[in-house]
């Protein structure tokens, strides 16, 4: 059965058209959440607008694309135009890539996913910031296992989620003292679009998942485990047991880990 912490609270999600978010919208919504959905696919926001509603919270959509810092200033004023607070910040819009750093053609991949994965989530923390100190709120960032390690044909998207890691790190001790919390989540394979629109070597999107995606966690397991964390108010969250035993592997025995890494990678799970 649903819960009610965020009954009533305002929750900024980006990222909420698809996968992860959409899944974190649906289900808030079920306690009765008041959501901002922000995301650049204004189609699938308007999906996920009415089955929030229809599970009984209140949503709107505010098309964004997050790599544009007037369009994360946008998305935090027009959220508070309409509910006047924000109670959590959720951070997950994100891309990744499939691709070793050699075989890259252009180097712009790597800004592409900078600018939407960490500095997307810097602009709308910056400007939701003095909203959250007012109701002692929530910054979630979702950033992922490759957020805690290297990972082969990930490197860029590994530079944005350690850099994601390293950022809310710090802002979490310095807003310590306004009540404000940071939970930072990292998720293992989740099945979701994200690797059918991974940036290639050409830095086109793949168009399918090398992924097993069948055998990976469902949406539905992942927000679930986000929500509860987020109601705890954890200071992080580590979704899989590989990943929670990675983090005392990589002390004592670091080149197991990248072993584990490379394994998954070529297995796709
Ligand atoms: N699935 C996994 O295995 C996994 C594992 C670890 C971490 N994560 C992280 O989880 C988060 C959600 O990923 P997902 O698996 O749910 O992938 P997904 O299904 O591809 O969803 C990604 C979401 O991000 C949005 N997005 C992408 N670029 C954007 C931009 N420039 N501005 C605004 N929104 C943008 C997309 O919406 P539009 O295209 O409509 O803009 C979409 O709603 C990401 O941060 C990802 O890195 C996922």
């Amino acid at each position: 059965m649903a819960g009610s912490t965020f009954k009533d609270k305002v929750v900024v999600i980006t990222g909420a058209s698809s996968g992860i978010g959409r899944e974190l919208a649906c289900q808030l919504a079920g306690q009765g959440a008041w959501l901002s959905l922000a995301a650049r696919d204004v189609e699938r926001l308007a999906k996920v607008r009415a089955e929030s509603q229809t599970r009984g919270g209140r949503a709107i959509p505010v098309q964004t694309d997050v790599s544009q810092q007037s369009q994360c200033e946008s998305l935090i004023q027009e959220t508070v135009k309409k509910y006047e607070r924000i109670d959590v910040l959720v951070n997950n819009a994100g891309i990744t890539m499939w691709a070793k750093f050699e075989d890259l053609q252009d180097l712009g991949l790597v800004e592409q996913i900078m600018r939407i994965n960490f500095f997307g989530s810097v602009y709308c923390t910056h400007y939701a910031l003095p909203y959250l100190k007012q109701t002692k709120g929530q910054i979630v960032a979702v950033s992922s296992l490759t957020g805690k390690t290297g990972i082969p044909t990930r490197s860029a998207y590994a530079a944005s989620k350690h850099a994601m890691a390293g950022f809310f790190d710090s802002l979490r001790i310095e807003i310590a003292e306004y009540g404000v919390d940071v939970t930072t989540i990292y998720p293992d394979f989740v099945s979701s679009e994200v690797r059918e629109r991974a940036l290639g070597p050409d830095g086109l999107p793949l168009g399918t998942s090398p992924v097993r995606e069948k055998e990976v966690m469902s949406t539905e397991t992942c927000a679930e485990m986000i929500i509860q964390a987020m109601e705890q108010r954890k200071r992080e969250l580590i979704m899989s047991f590989r990943g929670r035993i990675g983090q005392w592997l990589k002390l004592i025995a670091p080149r197991v880990v990248d072993r584990i890494a490379l394994r998954a990678i070529n297995q796709g799970r």
